[in-house]
């Protein structure tokens, strides 16, 4: 039987945690985000606060919805505001040693019979439930970026999720308006196992010259309908993100597809992580997003 969800807490404010907290917001759900430092933390709300100013001024809110919406999410540097928090998401850097550590953290502190689930890409969920007290109490919850927008919420059950908490995990996905596909914790799930490759394919295309970024871009947008061609979104996930991601398909499966070409390596090493750090596949830094001459 799924649980009743009141209050959600959810674990980094970065590109996915507060994309999760704003839609969890609008949910009607109390959420409390908490972050590593207070700068952190305000540069995540600020995010949501000029998202819900944008809903109003385009007239998709009112003032006081958004004002509602806002008013519901408290944020944190302290884990022991999630104690009384029904739901725990994890939404921290993909690194796994990371996430361990965080959530021995929560376990300490979060209450009896509190859900908790990772969004982790790629990582094995079960991994994460194994260092906590409440192994059965674990699932996978794997937003799509930017979270707000996109209608997919993988809801990943491991090998020791109780049938209540997975049921928890997608009643709570739906009630967000979300599609609730449910997949077996396999690294990459369902769409990174087929977008991952793709990602990597199309910068296998650019190094070998079948065509400039943009070429291969809008090749991709007008010849297949896609609403983003494979490096923008590439540069859109971040191009770390995207290392992280192969890495452990490539450990996981051992084929080709999965491993991280050489140009992503030396991309990585520069310092270019995609539209995050300013400069990826294309250099974001002017008025429209330019080739990057260093490709
Ligand atoms: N945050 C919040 N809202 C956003 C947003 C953001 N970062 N970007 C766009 N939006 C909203 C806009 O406000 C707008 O809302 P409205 O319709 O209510 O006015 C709506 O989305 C459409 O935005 P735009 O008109 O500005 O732009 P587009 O129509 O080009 O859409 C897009 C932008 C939704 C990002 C679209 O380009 C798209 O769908 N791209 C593909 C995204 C994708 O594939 N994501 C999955 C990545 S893989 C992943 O996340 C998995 C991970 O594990 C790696």
């Amino acid at each position: 039987m799924a649980q009743q969800i009141k209050k959600v807490g959810v674990v980094g404010a970065g590109l996915m945690g507060h994309g999760i907290t704003q839609v969890t917001a609008q949910s009607g759900y109390e959420v409390v985000v908490r972050e590593v430092d207070e700068a952190t933390l305000q540069q995540g709300l600020g995010k949501i606060e000029k998202q819900l100013a944008r809903a109003v001024e385009k007239g998709k809110s009112t003032q006081e919805d958004a004002d509602g919406v806002r008013a519901r999410i408290h944020g944190t540097i302290d884990y022991g505001e999630l104690a009384g928090c029904d739901l725990v998401i994890e939404a921290i850097t993909e690194d796994l040693e990371l996430k361990l550590a965080m959530w021995k953290e929560v376990d300490a502190r979060a209450k009896d019979g509190a859900v908790f689930a990772t969004n982790t890409s790629s990582l094995p969920v079960v991994d994460q439930a194994a260092v906590t007290k409440r192994p059965e109490s674990f699932v996978g919850l794997h937003y799509f970026n930017p979270a707000q927008v996109m209608k997919l919420v993988e809801v990943v059950r491991c090998v020791t999720s109780s049938e209540d908490a997975f049921q928890t995990a997608l009643q709570f996905a739906q009630s967000q308006g979300k599609l609730a596909i449910p997949t077996r914790d396999r690294a990459g799930f369902i769409v990174n196992r087929l977008l991952v490759p793709y990602m990597l394919d199309a910068i296998r295309a650019l190094e070998e010259g079948v065509g400039s970024a943009q070429e291969i871009d809008e090749a991709m947008k007008a010849g297949a309908a896609h609403p983003m061609g494979p490096l923008t979104l590439a540069d859109f996930v971040g191009l770390d993100t995207l290392g992280s991601i192969c890495d452990v398909m490539f450990d996981e499966f051992r084929e080709r597809r999965f491993a991280r070409p050489p140009g992503l390596r030396k991309m990585l090493a520069a310092g270019w992580y995609g539209r995050k750090s300013g400069i990826g596949f294309y250099d974001y830094s002017g008025e429209t997003p330019l080739e990057n001459p260093g490709i």
